[in-house]
């Protein structure tokens, strides 16, 4: 098909028809330029997933009049924002970026609350604040707010639409962007939606992925993973109410959307607009890699995945051009990179960084982390990792298999070892980690567990042990420093910064009980935050003397990550160190700056050849000193980072 003349042909031919009448002649004229710019890339996706569909064209229609209701409705300061961000497409690749996740019924408890702690937000220089769901969701159960029941509500116990709006606002005067989940992988069960599917509208029941037996889910099982083993097995869930089967790839009242289904997709782009005009910076698109079903594949990250996000992209810059999205797809390495591109997503997590930082810690080697990094930490230098060390979520082995085996390391054989590390099952492991989704049939697991309390700081405390409270304060600030140095943004899982320790309360909580991710979503109150802002101390309990010498270390590194130019839009090599305790990369901008980072995994001091320092002369920028070298070569004390500048 010649895709450019159809397309052209097509948007005229909608333009003609189209009603403006609500829009003011400037947001016309802007519209209508932005479709003559972007309307071939929809045009391309969306016939590519539906064009075989007799009434594609006719939801195509539809489709530019949802674009045209956000364009309508997008308030003016947005629009500015639009514009200035257009002008600036790379902001995302700046020094100065710092995000920060958190859940608001756990930092506020409202979203009233949150306005007090900007000046926190802001201590710790965040620019992009994370506020994990906050949608209308079911009571009891919602799987941490993953269960949206109503994209345009807020949940009522943590405030209002209007309530977040006039949040944004002030975020945005204070610099800090907001970015909010989209959820578009399923709904509730309690999502109108579901409800229209339940009482028997078939054209609701269309939106959802239902089946009178289990003839067809057996089939998909086959190659299926399982998620959630824990809460129930397989993929599917049959509901009495129907008489049907369900497709529920996470919890069971986690309804997949049917995304074969132009309408599903279109119903959707709308919400996403609403989410959009409420005046975030970003989206992050949930459990992304699932949206697509393919019979005889696992259903993940399949093409018309990728096809249907850019059309998804093609829409934004549309309607609202500022808002970029970040992919959370937490799979196997080679898919990840997939998701990132301009045209896609232009900001990832960096889950293959997360899951081998916590092995080179177990571990004390980085040669994992090396080759690993050597082979996928390069992506599209028009977009940005999220880097981060701990999420809401548990923390999956998502490395490649085929790289370990490079290096002689059994990839099964080694989860097995990293789960019983991290779990505190291993013999001499300093870790308090919990269990996740253990499958009973073959064994896999994935871990929880908070910054502090995987890095040692529980076990320490407990054991009234004051070098091995020094060292796990060491891992903390080591995992960190690489996320704020080696080339994207770093993300702060909120209660890291304070070195929070596992919150067990919710072995009590009949609820939550299930899921022990929960041991991971700790709150930060007032008094936290207070005790972290306020000057003066004495008499601290050893645990509140290490909490502050995290925030204070973290602090200390953000600030010096947002002097120099060398941390933002710069090119990073991975370097061979040498040593197989240490892990280093280099970082190089237009500007010519550069920078060597070298880091040790081990307890022990370590030597680099002094071959990695070429023939200049550096500086420590965080301590403010020369690097200790010696004919032997640069020496690292038990954890440290160096975090070199070349001197004139
Ligand atoms: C994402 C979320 C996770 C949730 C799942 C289903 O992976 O991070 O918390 O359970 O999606 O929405
Ligand atoms: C699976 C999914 C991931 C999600 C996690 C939640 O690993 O791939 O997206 O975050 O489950 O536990």
């Amino acid at each position: 098909m010649n895709y450019a003349a159809n397309s052209s042909a097509c948007l005229e031919r909608i333009l003609k028809d189209l009603d403006m009448e609500g829009l003011t002649k400037k947001d016309a004229t802007i519209f209508t330029r932005r479709l003559r710019t972007h309307f071939s890339a929809l045009f391309e996706k969306y016939t590519h997933v539906y064009g075989h569909q007799y009434d594609c064209y006719f939801h195509l229609q539809k489709l530019v009049e949802i674009l045209r209701d956000g364009v309508q409705k997008r308030k003016p300061a947005l629009k500015r924002i639009d514009v200035e961000r257009t002008k600036d497409p790379l902001w995302y690749r700046d020094e100065s970026q710092v995000g920060m996740a958190c859940y608001v019924d756990l930092m506020g408890p409202t979203l009233k609350d949150l306005h007090d702690k900007i000046p926190y937000y802001q201590a710790l220089g965040v620019t992009y604040l994370h506020l994990m769901p906050l949608y209308d969701a079911p009571k009891g159960d919602s799987d941490g707010g993953y269960a949206v029941s109503d994209y345009r509500k807020v949940n009522p116990s943590l405030g209002t639409i209007k309530d977040l709006e006039s949040l944004a606002t002030a975020l945005q005067k204070a610099g800090i962007d907001l970015v909010l989940d989209f959820v578009f992988n399923h709904t509730s069960d309690e999502h109108a939606w579901a409800k229209a599917a339940l009482a028997g509208d078939e054209q609701y029941q269309n939106y959802y992925y239902l089946f009178d037996d289990r003839s067809i889910p057996d089939q998909y099982e086959h190659t299926l993973r399982e998620i959630f083993p824990q809460v129930r097995r397989g993929s599917f869930t049959f509901n009495e109410h129907m008489d049907k089967w369900v497709w529920t790839t996470f919890n069971s009242f986690q309804w997949d959307l049917n995304y074969s289904n132009p309408e599903v997709f279109n119903a959707i782009t709308s919400e996403m607009l609403f989410l959009a005009n409420i005046g975030c910076a970003g989206l992050r698109l949930d459990a992304l890699a699932f949206i697509w079903k393919a019979m005889g594949t696992n259903c993940e990250n399949q093409d018309n995945a990728h096809v249907l996000i850019q059309a998804f992209n093609a829409c934004l810059q549309i309607a609202a051009p500022s808002v970029v999205f970040k992919s959370e797809a937490i799979v196997h390495p080679d898919e990840v990179v997939k998701y990132i591109g301009k045209d896609e997503c232009q900001l990832s997590y960096n889950p293959l960084l997360m899951a081998l930082l916590w092995n080179s810690l177990a571990t004390r080697k980085t040669r994992l982390l090396t080759r690993s990094m050597q082979k996928s930490f390069s992506i599209s230098s028009d977009c940005a990792w999220v880097n981060y060390v701990r999420c809401h979520d548990d923390i999956g082995w998502t490395f490649d298999d085929a790289v370990a085996q490079e290096l002689g390391i059994n990839g099964h054989d080694h989860r097995f070892f990293l789960n019983q590390f991290y779990t505190g099952r291993f013999d001499g492991s300093f870790a308090s980690g919990v269990p996740f989704a253990e499958n009973p049939e073959n064994g896999d697991c994935r871990v929880c567990g908070s910054l502090a309390s995987l890095c040692g700081l529980e076990g320490a405390l407990n054991a009234n042990d004051e070098k091995g409270i020094d060292d796990a304060i060491q891992r903390m600030l080591l995992l960190y420093g690489i996320t704020f140095s080696i080339g994207g943004i770093p993300l702060l899982y909120s209660s890291d910064e304070l070195a929070k320790l596992n919150d067990y309360d919710y072995l009590n909580d009949p609820i939550k009980l299930h899921d022990a991710r929960w041991v991971n979503r700790i709150a930060v109150t007032n008094s936290d935050t207070e005790f972290a802002l306020s000057a003066e101390r004495s008499a601290l309990t050893l645990q509140e003397d290490a909490s502050l010498r995290v925030f204070r270390g973290l602090q200390h590194m953000i600030d010096i990550r947002k002097t120099h130019g060398v941390f933002g839009n710069a090119q990073t090599h991975i370097e061979e160190s040498g040593n197989d305790h240490c892990f280093a990369y280099s970082r190089k901008n237009s500007d010519g700056e550069t920078m060597l980072v070298v880091c040790n995994f081990s307890e022990h001091a370590q030597v680099v050849d002094r071959g990695l320092l070429s023939d200049s002369n550096w500086h420590d920028l965080l301590t403010d000193a020369s690097p200790s070298i010696s004919d032997h070569g640069l020496l690292l004390q038990p954890f440290q980072q160096l975090w070199l500048s070349p001197t004139p």
